[in-house]
């Protein structure tokens, strides 16, 4: 049986990761989080201190070394060697990650990356761009979405039961520019592709969206 690449797509608390961790549980294919290797470079960014230094920083991509571990439904994250899973979902490494992903040199060293990793198949890719840049033959593309309002307050829930005290409305603010600064970069916006499928999680619960994907990637076995 042939196995699949699938790329899932969209803004930050749209539930990519949730979803994108279930499917590959599910038909037992590697999960890739491709904003955990930014993230993991912007830590390392804010660890040696050179936030404003695009050379620095840009040296930092080209030589880190990012593990992902998928395994029982979670993704370790390692840098250098470090289980950075839980550091890197601080609120300082989230205000500046979105900056560091602008960076060409960053997002070169990051596309090798995830096309080496995604490998021949078999393989639950999520990000921001994955449909459009580092995969584009991929067999299925989502592009999953929700109102700025419940990704916000799903931020919030889940920062506020890590023991992050945050404000609902600061979140809403930095979501909304995350949001702008990912669809307009230069290099590999945030877009959905012409051949993505949109699914808008806003009210839907994240075992609808699963089961949604689920279908879309058993027609698309039967046609392969
Ligand atoms: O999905 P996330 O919130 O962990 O992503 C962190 C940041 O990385 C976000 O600002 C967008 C960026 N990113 C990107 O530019 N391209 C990707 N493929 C994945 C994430």
């Amino acid at each position: 049986m042939k196995k699949l690449i699938i790329a899932i797509d969209g803004p930050a608390g749209a539930g990519k990761s949730t979803v994108a961790q279930i499917l590959a549980h599910r038909l037992h294919y590697n999960y890739i989080d491709t904003g955990a290797m930014y993230r993991g470079i912007a830590w390392k960014t804010i660890k040696s201190d050179v936030l404003n230094d695009e050379v620095a920083i840009g040296n930092i991509a080209q030589d880190i070394n990012i593990g992902l571990h998928y395994g029982d439904g979670k993704t370790t994250v390692f840098v250098d060697g470090r289980d950075v899973t839980a550091e890197i979902r601080t609120p300082e490494v989230s205000r500046i990650v979105s900056e560091i992903a602008q960076i060409k040199s960053v997002r070169d060293a990051m596309l090798k990356l995830q096309r080496k990793m995604a490998g021949c198949g078999g393989v639950v890719m999520d990000g921001r761009d994955i449909g459009t840049h580092v995969l584009p033959n991929a067999d299925v593309k989502i592009f999953l979405t929700a109102s700025i309002k419940e990704r916000a307050e799903r931020r919030w829930r889940e920062l506020t039961e890590k023991g992050f005290k945050v404000n609902l409305e600061e979140l809403e603010q930095e979501i909304m520019a995350r949001d702008k600064n990912d669809s307009e970069r230069e290099f590999a916006p945030l877009i959905q592709a012409s051949d993505a499928v949109l699914i808008d999680t806003t009210t839907l619960s994240i075992q609808e969206a699963v089961e949604a994907i689920t279908k879309l990637c058993e027609e698309r076995k039967s046609l392969v």
